[in-house]
């Protein structure tokens, strides 16, 4: 705003300067054509007027300087009617102009009518001149013509008494002033009196009307006698060099009075004709070839402010600045600017663009990472059955408090994205971390291989299985992210380890007693009865071994791995392609027949069963050929009486030996070849919480043991041990569901 103020400031100081200055500078330049009279006395005489042919620009603008040789010269114009007293190249010219007098005497003499004409081109100054009548029993007319206008008539009262001489401005008493209309070109003006100064004769016997330069007269009471002898005062006439616009004079170069470089053609603000001048910076006649000159501001300090090195350019100047600045100083003396040369600008301009092109670039890069990153998630989410899984959840098909769908976001932040130090288990199947959502449930996060797109809806319907299950025994399933490349399942954390530790591990053997073994088992066969039967609908659970049952710090048992889990109709056997779980666990039956039923489970249940009894593994390179499956080896024990002989020292001693058998017995029942031979699940949850509870029902039924089961088992196990090794023991708990569906 400021800025803006003093900037117009000094345009409106330079506007003077250079309006002062072309008044000044005008003795100094040409301003008449060449070999033509260019002043007569102190009154310059510019082209387009001239005093001879060849001089003006025609005939009007002819005027006549006579008394050359006297001191004072007159310059005339129209044949002598106007005496001009200066001519101005912006197209006025002051001339003088009669007075027009009435004045009353006795004898009485009428005055003439006093007319101006003037020719085409010129007007009257409606601006610069007034109507002024002047009396105390007057008035006057004045009328004419326009140029491009209607003829105009009108004029002033003047009236007045001796007291309001006093008055002493031109005010409507004793003297009247008005504006002529514009264009007027002709004035004829009629003065007279009311009353032939009857009432006021002592002090004013005359009226006075003429049209002059408003700043040439000025009224006081002395006017109305002072004036009687004054003949003429100063008029000022514009001119005009033709009388089409502008942009008509242009069209024709033979006939445009613009003759000059640097020159233009403006039209006058009284609307008539066109004139010439010099562009900014220039000055001379722009009536004459080459007129207009340009102008050496730094010859003038007034003209340039430039504190040192004006250079003087073609319309303009420029101050060169001292070392360490730069600028042009136009206009502005101080245009000089500290440092930056433009050179350093430019640098600046530039690697500011490049620092800019290459942040954009890298946003856009980034942007374009995020979306593909966002997109990748959305395939993974789509390719791991997302939207199946959204589509049951959404069907209602779980439990109230079921499956939630985690981002992979939220888990990469609860597992510190996956960093070692929270791995809690690892096996063949996956990677279990341990997790803390934001809410600061601690949680098992394992991380799967990737799902088979074939095997998809299945993967997704053991979600669904493991979100349904709420029972205290089972690890509960809090949900899954399909984001990742590998699903990845997010379990409750279970921080006591597997009972596959607490019974191969010696020291924790050591203190994990008989009673704490049988509510373990108990509890286990409770959950997996109650899946077997009371779930709608059943589910197998396929891999039941000591290692997928958790236990947390009260010794509860916590089932899982729900990985290989079936869904099926009660009382129905299915066909599994592939023959699934554990080796040392695995159902010999079903191994042969891929008949799958609740008896698996079953068997499994029994080798973990011997597991607890003998604290052995449940396949183990460390045992001699015929002891490596320890079903088998249990049951040759059995066989030849040798019971005590395999129990876990730690359980032995308690004085429970009825107890222990009643399990081994149970065990040895589960273990059965034959499927149908076996107990239901609910009949073995049912034995081992009745032990438990103390009832000491005896189980002696004392089978014996069927040479066929042993053939079955023995070589084939051993064939599959070597080939997997004991890989899938040490597979966690929370194993994967992926491996079992993979592995299909
Ligand atoms: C410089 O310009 C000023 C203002 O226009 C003027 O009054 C003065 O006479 C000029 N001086 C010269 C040497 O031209
Ligand atoms: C000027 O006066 C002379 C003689 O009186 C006359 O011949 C001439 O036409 C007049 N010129 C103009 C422009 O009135
Ligand atoms: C004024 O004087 C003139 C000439 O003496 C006379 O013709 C005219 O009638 C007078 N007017 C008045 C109003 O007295
Ligand atoms: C009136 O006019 C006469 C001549 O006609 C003059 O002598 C006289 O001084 C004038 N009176 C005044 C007051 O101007
Ligand atoms: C009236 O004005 C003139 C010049 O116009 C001046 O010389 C004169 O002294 C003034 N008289 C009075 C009374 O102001
Ligand atoms: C002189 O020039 C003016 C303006 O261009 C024009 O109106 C007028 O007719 C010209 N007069 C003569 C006699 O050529
Ligand atoms: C241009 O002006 C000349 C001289 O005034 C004139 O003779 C000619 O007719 C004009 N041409 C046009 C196209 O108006
Ligand atoms: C009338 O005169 C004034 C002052 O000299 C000037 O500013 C104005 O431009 C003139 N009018 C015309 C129409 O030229």
């Amino acid at each position: 705003m400021g800025l803006h103020l003093l900037h117009a400031q000094l345009l409106l100081l330079i506007l003077l300067i250079l309006v002062s200055r072309s008044v000044s500078t005008q003795a100094n330049s040409q301003r008449a054509k060449q070999n033509c009279m260019d002043r007569c006395g102190n009154v310059r005489i510019p082209f387009p007027f001239g005093t001879r042919e060849g001089c003006y620009f025609n005939e009007s603008f002819l005027v006549t300087c006579i008394n050359t040789n006297s001191a004072f010269p007159k310059l005339f114009w129209r044949n002598f009617t106007f005496q001009i007293t200066s001519i101005s190249l912006k197209g006025q010219l002051r001339v003088l102009q009669s007075i027009s007098k009435y004045c009353y005497s006795r004898t009485g003499t009428q005055p003439e009518p006093k007319s101006i004409n003037l020719p085409f081109g010129f007007t009257v100054n409606d601006t610069a001149n007034k109507f002024i009548v002047v009396g105390c029993d007057s008035y006057a007319l004045v009328s004419g013509s326009r140029r491009e206008k209607q003829d105009y008539i009108t004029g002033c009262i003047s009236l007045c008494k001796k007291e309001d001489l006093a008055e002493l401005s031109c005010s409507g008493l004793g003297c009247c002033k008005i504006s002529i209309p514009t264009q007027a070109w002709s004035v004829d003006v009629k003065t007279g009196s009311f009353e032939n100064f009857t009432e006021v004769s002592d002090f004013n016997n005359c009226s006075y009307g003429f049209l002059a330069e408003e700043s040439a007269f000025t009224f006081n009471a002395s006017s109305l006698s002072t004036l009687r002898n004054v003949e003429k005062l100063p008029m000022v006439v514009d001119w005009a060099v033709g009388e089409e616009t502008c942009k008509e004079a242009g069209n024709n170069i033979s006939s445009y009075a613009c003759k000059s470089e640097n020159s233009n053609c403006y039209k006058p603000n009284n609307g008539y004709g066109y004139r010439c001048y010099c562009q900014e910076g220039y000055d001379g006649n722009p009536y004459l070839k080459n007129g207009c000159k340009d102008i050496d501001e730094c010859n003038n300090q007034t003209l340039n402010i430039c504190e040192k090195d004006c250079k003087n350019t073609a319309g303009g100047f420029k101050c060169l600045c001292p070392k360490g600045y730069h600028g042009d100083g136009k206009k502005d003396g101080r245009g000089c600017i500290r440092g930056q040369s433009l050179v350093l600008k430019v640098a600046t301009g530039i690697s500011i663009g490049i620092t800019l092109t290459v942040v954009a670039i890298w946003w856009l890069c980034f942007v374009h990472q995020e979306k593909k990153l966002v997109k990748m998630k959305h395939t993974f989410f789509l390719q791991n059955g997302g939207l199946l899984l959204q589509e049951k959840l959404a069907r209602g098909e779980q439990s109230p408090d079921g499956a939630k769908i985690f981002t992979s976001t939220e888990l990469k932040k609860a597992t510190n994205d996956f960093h070692d130090n929270r791995i809690v288990g690892q096996g063949g199947f996956g990677t279990v971390y341990k997790g803390f959502l934001s809410d600061n449930t601690i949680v098992a996060v394992k991380k799967s291989k990737q799902v088979d797109p074939k095997q998809v809806e299945q993967f997704i319907n053991e979600v669904i299985v493991l979100s349904r299950i709420n029972h205290r025994n089972v690890v509960k399933f809090l949900g899954c992210c399909l984001e990742t490349q590998a699903p990845l399942l997010v379990y409750e954390f279970i921080n006591n380890g597997t009972l596959f530790e607490h019974i191969h591990n010696k020291a924790k053997a050591s203190s994990f007693s008989w009673d704490m073994r049988l509510r373990v088992a108990a509890e286990a066969a409770g959950v997996l009865a109650y899946l077997h039967s009371a779930a709608s609908p059943p589910i197998i659970h396929r891999d039941v071994k000591s290692a997928n049952i958790l236990l947390d710090t009260n010794f509860t048992a916590k089932v899982s791995d729900f990985g290989a889990s079936k869904l099926f109709p009660i009382d129905q056997t299915q066909l599994s392609t592939v023959v699934q779980g554990t080796f040392g666990y695995l159902d010999p039956e079903y191994m042969q027949t891929n008949q799958l039923t609740g008896k698996s489970d079953v068997y499994s249940f029994g080798v973990v069963l011997v597991e607890l009894l003998t604290g052995k593994k449940a396949l183990s390179y460390d045992r001699s050929e015929e002891e490596r499956n320890l079903a088998n080896y249990f049951l040759s024990t059995l066989k030849q009486n040798n019971l005590l002989q395999v129990l876990d020292d730690s359980i032995v001693c308690e004085g429970n030996s009825e107890k222990l058998t009643s399990v081994a017995m149970l065990a040895k029942r589960c273990l059965h070849v034959k499927g149908e031979d076996r107990p239901s699940m609910k009949e073995v949850a049912m034995e081992l919480e009745g032990l438990r509870l103390a009832g000491k029902h005896s189980w002696n039924q004392t089978e014996p043991i069927e040479e066929e089961s042993e053939s079955l088992l023995s070589g084939k196990m051993n064939a599959f041990a070597i080939a997997t090794g004991e890989g899938s023991s040490t597979s966690i708990g929370y194993d994967s569901t992926m491996d079992h569906i993979s592995g299909r």
